[in-house]
C-alpha cells in the first residue's frame, strides 16, 4: 500500500476547508472572518495526525476527514481567543495580523463561536461514520474542548500569569490547553478504528507526550525562536509573565523535558510496532521535536 505524504494531506485539508464555510446569507462578513483565520496557514498538524494515525490502523483516512476539520476549526477558534487583548493580546498570527485587529474585538469572539459551533455541525452531518461512532467523535471532542480540556487549560494558563507555580502544574496546564486537543487528534482515530484494548492505551499515552512535547517546543520558540519562520510574534510570554518551561526549568531543563517525552512517545511506539507500521508517527514525534515554526 502506497505510504500517504503528509503534504497531500495538507492540501486535501486545506482545500476542504476552504470550502467548509458557506457564504453569508444574513449580510454579515462574519464568514469572512471565520475563514480569514482558517485560511491564514496553519501547521494542520493536528488534522494531520488524526488521518495518519487512522491509516496507521489500516483504516480509511478518508473516514476521518470531517472530524480532522472540525479539529481544526477549534484549533483555530482557540487562537483567535488566545490572542486577544483580555488574553495574550498579540497582533500576529500564522504570518498575518490577528483577527481582532482587521475585524475588531467583538467579531473575532463571535467568529471563534461560530468555529466552535461549526465544527459540531460538521461532524453531527459526517456521512463516512455510525451513528454511534459520530457520538463517540462528539463526546471526544467536547471534553477535549470544554472546561476539563483546552478551555479549562486556557482558564488554569491566564489565572497562573504574574505566578510562580510548580512543575506539575505547569505540566496540566499544558496537558489542557495544548495537549487536549493532540489527544483528540489520535483518540478519535482509535474510536473511529475500534482498536483494540492494547493499542488504544499505548496511543492514549504516546498522545501524552506528544501533547507535552509539542507546548515545551512552544514554550521554548517563544524565545528562542524566529518570529518569521513562526508568524508570531516572540516574547509574548514574558510580556504576559507566564508561567513557561523555560521560566521554570531554564532553556535546559526545558529541553530535558522534551528530550524525555520525545523518547516516552517513542517507547510506546515501539510497544505496537509489531502490529502496525509506525513510520509516519515517529516522522511526527521527529517534527515535533526539530521544528522551529
Ligand atoms: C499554536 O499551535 C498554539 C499551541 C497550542 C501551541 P500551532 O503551532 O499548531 O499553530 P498553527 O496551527 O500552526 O498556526
Ligand atoms: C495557546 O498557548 C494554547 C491554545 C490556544 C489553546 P499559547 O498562548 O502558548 O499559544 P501561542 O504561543 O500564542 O501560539
Ligand atoms: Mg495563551
Ligand atoms: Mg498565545
Ligand atoms: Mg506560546
Amino acid at each position: 500500500m502506497k505510504k500517504l505524504q503528509m503534504n497531500d494531506l495538507i492540501n486535501e485539508i486545506n482545500d476542504a476547508l476552504k470550502k467548509s464555510i458557506p457564504e453569508s446569507t444574513l449580510n454579515t462578513n462574519l464568514e469572512e472572518s471565520m475563514l480569514y483565520s482558517l485560511n491564514a496557514g496553519g501547521k494542520r498538524i493536528r488534522p494531520v495526525l488524526l488521518l495518519l494515525t487512522l491509516d496507521m490502523l489500516n483504516e480509511d483516512y478518508r473516514q476521518g476527514m470531517q472530524s480532522a476539520l472540525a479539529l481544526e476549526m477549534i484549533h483555530t477558534y482557540s487562537l483567535i481567543h488566545d490572542d486577544l487583548p483580555a488574553m495574550d493580546n498579540d497582533d500576529y498570527r500564522r504570518g498575518k495580523l490577528t483577527n481582532h485587529k482587521v475585524y475588531g474585538e467583538w467579531k473575532a469572539i463571535l467568529a471563534g463561536d461560530a468555529l466552535l459551533t461549526k465544527a459540531f455541525e460538521l461532524v453531527s452531518y459526517d456521512s463516512a461514520l455510525s451513528d454511534t461512532k459520530k457520538v463517540k467523535v462528539i463526546q471526544r471532542l467536547a471534553f477535549a474542548s470544554g472546561h476539563l480540556g483546552m478551555v479549562g487549560g486556557q482558564t488554569l494558563d491566564m489565572q497562573s500569569e504574574d505566578k510562580a507555580i510548580d512543575i506539575s502544574t505547569l505540566e496540566s496546564i499544558h496537558r489542557t490547553k495544548t495537549g487536549a486537543l493532540l489527544t483528540f487528534a489520535i483518540m478519535s482515530a482509535v474510536d473511529i478504528a475500534d482498536t483494540d484494548e492494547h493499542t488504544s492505551a499505548m496511543l492514549n499515552e504516546f498522545s501524552d507526550h506528544l501533547g507535552l512535547m509539542f507546548q515545551i517546543k512552544d514554550d521554548l520558540l517563544d524565545i528562542y525562536g524566529d518570529e518569521q519562520k513562526l508568524g508570531k510574534k516572540v516574547g509574548s510570554d514574558l510580556e504576559n509573565d507566564k508561567s513557561t518551561y523555560v521560566s521554570l526549568l531554564n532553556k535546559g531543563g526545558a529541553e530535558d523535558k522534551l528530550n524525555y517525552h520525545r523518547n516516552e512517545a517513542l517507547k510506546c511506539l515501539d510497544k505496537i510496532s509489531d502490529q502496525y507500521e509506525t513510520t509516519n508517527l515517529r516522522d511526527i514525534v521527529d517534527l515535533f521535536y526539530h521544528r522551529d515554526h
